[in-house]
Order: structure tokens, then C-alpha cells, then sequence
């Protein structure tokens, strides 16, 4: 049996793929009303084709509770933020999830990680706590840590085509997990120690951050000299060895606007570019505010009221609101100014912000100003909505009939 500890964004997805491939599943989570929804059949987030997989899961038997189980396999997949102040790991969730398992599990229990770690977590935090306890890694467990990669909005396309990559100890454990994931993954599955596992993991996001801090310091440099940088990009891009990706609001989420921190963390002396670029696409936001102010100055547009932002979520088609773009810009703007923006989002339905409109024809009513702030295919087949408003695009998505970045 498989206990996945953890059933949020990433556990249950997960936990229920391994149900419809047939193996014995049982979902924990500390979060007793969470776990009551499931129960009663009903899901936690929204997620392209999440029902099916849950109908799926459901008639194979997975099961759901707030208690850790006895079983042979343990997958944790809980939070593990960074400190605002250090910049490190906060090893604090992933931790008190390692003594439950260690208060129920059995000997010769795998205990495989899927949370996202700084390189040297698990040697630093986990062993330590298992040796404490007059465990012998290897023996009465085996460690494993294999971090997932899929992206929301895409989960269950990427749960079974993404390759993945199995951290161990031991090449027989590696190999055991390895058949495990491939019960449902068609990608191809590398085994490699465990430092390794939690490095490219690491180094895979802070790849991602550093490109877009490319693509939004060019739209910064092409907007302070007057140059449409979407077409620099189309251009440059026809180079057979040139990818640039495109510029937008932010960075959000739980991976990409967190995991390069781990790094600078880790190694201040030596994560220059990696900094760097974290602060450039923590900065966009403002820069998204600067532009709604010049355009508001430009028609003249002085009550926020007036003004809406299109989008909470950090991504398209999603609602996961964390880290998001609109939730840095209003934070900066909650600072400064008397709070009036409206905010929308069709994928959001539990109002988290102030003057947050659940209904879009209440939102667009007596605006003056509208900042797309995602790209949900919502907006892109209201494009004509907004016709008579200023449009703030910063997705790139109205074409030149709107203010860019
Ligand atoms: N969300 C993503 O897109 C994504 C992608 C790849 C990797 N990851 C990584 O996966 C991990 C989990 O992220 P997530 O987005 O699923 O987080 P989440 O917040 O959506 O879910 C975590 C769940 O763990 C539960 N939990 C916390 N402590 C617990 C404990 N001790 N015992 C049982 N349950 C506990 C919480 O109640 C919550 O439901 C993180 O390390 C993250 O970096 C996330």
C-alpha cells in the first residue's frame, strides 16, 4: 500500500494516478475539511480532466483520511517554502511529516520525497531525524527522493508523459520506485543519487526564472527607448540558436518565483545572475503599476474604481492564486494608495482580495481602465468586451489595439 502524505496541487493528482494504475492507495492530509471533500466525492481545485482521473481513482478503491497508515510506501508532497529573511528552505512542514510516517511506518518501509527541496535537504534535515531515532537508513528505510515537474493546468498530460527523475541511496530502491512510476509514466524515468535529484530539480526552475528575467528586462529596455519588444523577440527568435521566451507581469506559483531563492539561500557568494533575476521578475509588478499610472495620467482616469485587473491567478486556466502577479501588485499598491481596484478572475470564485467581482459584467461595469494581468482563455474570447476601455495587455494577447508592457 501507498500512503501519499500531502493532497494538495501535487499529492492528489498524484495519489490518484497511482489508484487507476491499480496500486493501493491511501490519501493523508492534516487538512480535515479538505479530506471531508474528497471523501464526499468532490475535488479541492480546479484541473483539466481531475475528475475523470478522481472517478477513475475512486472506483479503484483510493481512499482518503487525516490519519498517517502502515504501508510499504510513503510519498510526501507538502509545502516547503523558502524564509522571506534567510532565503533558505523552511524544512519545518516537510519534517513534521517525516516523524508521523516514522511514528507508523514499518521496517523496510520506502519513504520517497516529491516535495521540492534545496540541494542538501535531505542530508542536512532528514536523515538526521530518522538516525535520532536509532533508525538505520537502508535497512529500517529507504530513502528516496523523486520531485514531480508537472505544471497546473497541464497535470495530468505531464503526469504521464513528463520524464522523471528517481533520487536513491540504493540502485534496487531506485529500480523499485522506478516501476512504480512507470505504472502510469510513459517518459522516460532517471535514477541518480539523491543530491543530484534535489540539484536539477532546483536548478531546472531557477533555468525557467532566469530566462524570463531575460525576456522582462528586454521589455523593461524596449519600453524605456520606445520599441514594440514583442517584435525584437519574433525577430531575434527566427536565430536557429536563439529562444527567447516572452515578457510578462511576474513570476508567481509555488515553484519557479521559489525555488531559485533555495539557491541564493545556499550560496550567496556565488549566485550572481540567479539573484538577479529573481529580483528583476519580483519587480515587474511595479513596472505593470508604472504603466497602469502613466495610462491613467494619459486619459486623465483618477479614481482606481475605475480601474480593473483581469486575472489572480499566477497562470492561465488555473486558480491557484499563490505568489501570483496581481496578489505582488496589489500589495505594492495597498501600500501607497487608498485601496479601489477592482480585480477579476473567472477561475476564482472564493473572494480572497477586496473589491474582487465574482460576475464579469459587474467588473467591466464603469471601468475606464482594464490591466490583463493573465491570459485565461476566458478573456481571449472577451476580447470584444473591452471595447471602448483602456486595455492594458501585459500577455501580449489584444494585439496593437492595446497599452503593452
Ligand atoms: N504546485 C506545483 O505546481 C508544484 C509543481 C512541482 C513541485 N511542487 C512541489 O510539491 C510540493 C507540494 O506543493 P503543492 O503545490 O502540492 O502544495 P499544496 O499547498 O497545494 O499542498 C500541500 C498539502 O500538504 C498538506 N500538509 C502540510 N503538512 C502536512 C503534514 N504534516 N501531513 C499531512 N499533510 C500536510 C497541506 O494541508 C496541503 O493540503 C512542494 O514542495 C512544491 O514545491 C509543486
Amino acid at each position: 500500500m501507498i500512503n501519499v502524505i500531502g493532497l494538495g496541487y501535487i499529492g492528489l493528482p498524484t495519489a490518484l494516478m497511482f489508484a487507476k494504475s491499480g496500486l493501493d492507495v491511501v490519501g493523508t492530509d492534516l487538512n480535515a475539511d479538505l479530506v471531508q471533500t474528497l471523501q464526499k466525492g468532490a475535488l479541492t481545485f480546479e484541473e483539466d480532466g481531475l475528475d475523470n482521473l478522481f472517478a477513475d481513482a475512486l472506483a479503484k478503491g483510493i481512499r482518503f483520511s487525516t490519519e498517517y497508515q502502515k504501508a510499504d510506501t510513503y510519498l510526501i508532497a507538502v509545502p516547503t517554502p523558502y524564509i522571506r529573511e534567510t532565503k533558505k528552505l523552511d524544512q519545518k512542514y516537510l519534517v513534521a511529516a517525516l516523524h508521523k510516517v516514522l511514528d507508523v511506518c514499518e521496517k523496510g518501509a520506502v519513504l520517497i520525497i516529491e516535495s521540492t527541496v534545496s540541494p542538501g535537504t535531505i542530508n542536512k534535515y532528514i536523515r538526521p531525524e530518522i538516525e535520532k531515532r536509532g533508525l538505520t537508513i537502508g535497512t529500517d528505510v529507504h530513502l528516496v527522493h523523486a520531485p514531480e515537474r508537472i505544471i497546473p493546468g497541464n497535470m495530468i498530460y505531464e503526469l504521464e508523459h513528463n520524464s522523471r527523475t528517481i533520487g536513491c541511496d540504493e540502485p534496487a530502491i531506485g529500480e523499485q520506485v522506478k516501476a512504480m512510476y512507470a505504472t502510469f509514466c510513459q517518459g522516460e524515468i532517471v535514477v541518480t543519487d539523491i543530491r543530484s535529484a534535489e540539484m536539477s530539480k532546483v536548478v531546472e526552475n531557477t533555468y525557467r526564472d532566469v530566462n524570463i528575467a531575460f525576456a522582462n528586462e528586454l521589455a523593461r529596455i524596449c519600453r524605456a527607448d520606445g520599441m514594440d519588444v514583442y517584435e525584437i523577440i519574433r525577430i531575434a527568435n527566427k536565430h536557429p540558436r536563439v529562444n527567447i521566451l516572452q515578457p510578462g507581469p511576474g513570476v508567481g506559483g509555488h515553484c519557479i518565483s521559489v525555488d531559485p531563492w533555495f539557491l541564493v539561500g545556499d550560496y550567496p557568494d556565488l549566485t550572481n545572475i540567479i539573484l538577479t533575476a529573481r529580483k528583476t521578475n519580483d519587480a515587474m509588478p511595479g513596472h505593470v503599476l508604472a504603466r497602469m499610472r502613466e495610462i491613467m495620467r494619459e486619459h486623465g482616469i483618477t479614481d482606481l474604481k475605475k480601474v480593473g485587473l483581469y486575472g489572480l491567478a499566477y497562470k492561465e486556466n488555473v486558480d491557484d492564486t499563490r505568489e501570483s502577479p496581481t496578489m505582488q501588485l496589489l500589495a505594492r499598491l495597498d501600500e501607497h494608495l487608498s485601496f479601489g481596484v477592482k480585480v477579476y478572475d473567472p477561475h476564482v470564485t472564493k473572494n480572497i482580495v477586496p473589491n474582487q467581482y465574482q460576475d464579469f459584467d459587474a467588473f467591466l461595469q464603469d471601468t475606464e481602465l482594464v490591466v490583463i494581468m493573465v491570459a485565461h482563455d476566458h478573456i481571449k474570447e472577451n476580447l470584444d468586451r473591452l471595447q471602448g476601455m483602456q486595455v492594458l495587455d501585459t500577455k501580449n494577447i489584444c494585439g496593437d489595439d492595446a497599452y503593452k508592457l
